[in-house]
C-alpha cells in the first residue's frame, strides 16, 4: 500500500506541508515548537555537543507536553536533524531512544553506507520515528532509497542556503528526474518527496508541488523567523540582501574560514557574497584571510556588518524574497495559504 502522504505519519501536518530545516546553531527549541503549532512539521537542528542536543529536546518536550521528561510510549511530534559526518552514532541514538522524535533527518556523511548504517540502528531504537534523508543528486537518491528505503527522500536543489553538494541542479529538473528514475525501479511507493532549496514563498511552494513533492523545506525563510537562534546583525543581513543569484554564492572556502575545512569533500555551503569570498577570488592566501575574518570575529559585528562582512552568512538564492521579520506561525500560515492561491490561479488561467 503506497504511503507517499506526510498526512499519515504526521497528522497534525495541514496541507500543503510545511518544514523548517534542521539549521544546526539556528533552529532549536523555539522555532520547531512554534512550527508544530502552526501546523507543520519542525526540526531541531542536530550538533556534536550532545550536551546542548540533549537540553534542546528537553526544551522541546516541555513545550509541546508541558514537562521536560518524555513519558513512556509517547512519539515526539518534532523531528531532529543529525549531521553524520560530525556526530556519534551511538550518541545520537540513545537520546533518539529516549525521546523518541517522530522523524531524524539525516545528513552529510562521509562514507554512504553510513546512512544505512545510521537508518538501521535508528529503527532498532524507535520504531515510530521515520527516517529523512537529505540528498542533492538524482543517483545519490536512487542509491539511497535502494541502500537504506528512507521514509523521506529531501530533495535538495543546488538555489540552498548552507551547506549542500557541491554539484547540483536546480529543484526544477531534480525533481523531476528523481521521481521517474525512482517509479522506473519501482522505488518510489514507500517514499514521500520533499523539496528543499530556494523555496521562500507562496509561489516557490506551489511550484515544488507542480513538480511532484509532497512537502516543502524552508532554511533561508525562516532565518527571518522571530524564534530562530540568529544574531542581529545576521538576520539584518538576510532581509536586506536581494537578487541571490549575485548576492550569494557557493564556495568551500565559508568552510575554511576559522581553521581547516571538516565537511565531507564533495560538499560547500551556499552563503552571502562576503569580504572574505572576494579576498579568495583576488588570491589572497587562506592565511591571510584566516586573520582577517578572526579580527573580524573579536568587533562586536562580529564580522556580520556589511562593511567588514567577514563572517560565513548562510543564505539560499530565495534570500531576495525574505522581507521582514515574524513570528514562524505567521510565515507558514502565510506561505501555505499563498500556495494554495497561486495554484487555483495557476489552474484558472489555463481554464
Ligand atoms: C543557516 C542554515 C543552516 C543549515 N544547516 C543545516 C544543517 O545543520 N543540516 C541540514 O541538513 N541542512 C542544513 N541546512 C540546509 C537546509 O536543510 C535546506 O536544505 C536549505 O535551507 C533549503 O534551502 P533554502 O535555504 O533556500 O530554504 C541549513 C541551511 C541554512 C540556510
Amino acid at each position: 500500500m503506497p504511503t507517499r502522504h506526510l498526512s499519515k505519519d504526521y497528522p497534525w501536518v495541514s496541507s500543503p506541508p510545511i518544514i523548517s530545516a534542521p539549521m544546526s546553531g539556528f533552529a532549536g527549541p523555539a522555532l520547531a515548537h512554534a512550527v508544530y503549532k502552526a501546523d507543520g512539521l519542525g526540526f531541531l537542528g542536530g550538533v556534536p555537543d550532545m550536551a546542548a542536543l540533549r537540553t534542546a529536546l528537553e526544551d522541546v518536550t516541555g513545550l509541546v507536553t508541558g514537562t521536560r521528561t518524555p513519558a513512556s510510549g509517547h512519539t515526539l511530534p518534532i523531528g531532529l536533524g543529525a549531521l553524520l559526518f560530525a556526530q556519534k552514532l551511538e550518541e545520537v541514538v540513545a537520546l533518539i531512544a529516549e525521546f523518541r522524535p517522530v522523524a531524524v533527518w539525516l545528513f552529510a556523511a562521509h562514507e554512504s553506507p553510513d546512512f544505512a548504517l545510521w537508518t538501521a540502528e535508528i529503527r532498532k531504537v524507535s520504531a515510530n520515528t521515520k527516517i529523512w534523508v537529505q540528498i542533492g543528486s538524482v543517483r545519490g537518491a536512487v542509491h539511497l532509497a535502494q541502500s537504506c528505503k528512507p521514509d523521506v527522500l529531501v530533495l535538495q536543489g543546488a538555489d540552498a542556503g548552507g551547506h549542500g553538494g557541491e554539484k547540483g541542479a536546480g529543484i526544477i529538473s531534480l525533481i523531476p528526474e528523481t521521481l521517474h528514475a525512482l517509479q522506473r525501479l519501482e522505488l518510489l511507493d514507500n517514499i514521500s518527496i520533499v523539496a528543499a532549496g530556494g523555496i521562500a514563498d507562496g509561489s516557490g511552494v506551489a511550484a515544488a508541488l507542480t513538480l511532484g513533492a509532497d512537502g516543502i523545506v524552508m532554511g533561508t525563510r525562516f532565518l527571518a523567523a522571530e524564534e530562530t537562534s540568529v544574531h542581529p546583525l545576521y538576520r539584518a543581513a538576510i532581509l536586506e540582501t536581494e537578487d541571490g543569484g549575485q548576492t550569494t554564492v557557493r564556495a568551500k572556502l565559508f568552510d575554511e574560514l576559522a581553521g581547516p575545512n571538516i565537511w565531507p569533500k564533495d560538499f560547500d555551503g551556499r552563503a552571502l557574497v562576503a569580504q572574505s569570498y572576494k579576498d579568495h577570488i583576488e588570491g589572497i592566501s587562506i592565511a591571510e584571510i584566516r586573520k582577517s575574518h578572526a579580527e573580524a570575529k573579536q568587533t562586536s559585528h562580529l564580522g556580520f556588518d556589511q562593511e567588514n562582512r567577514r563572517a560565513a552568512i548562510w543564505a539560499g538564492t530565495g534570500v531576495g524574497l525574505v522581507r521582514e521579520r515574524a513570528p514562524a506561525a505567521e510565515i507558514v500560515t502565510e506561505i501555505r495559504e499563498a500556495a494554495k492561491v497561486t495554484l487555483r490561479k495557476a489552474l484558472t488561467n489555463l481554464e
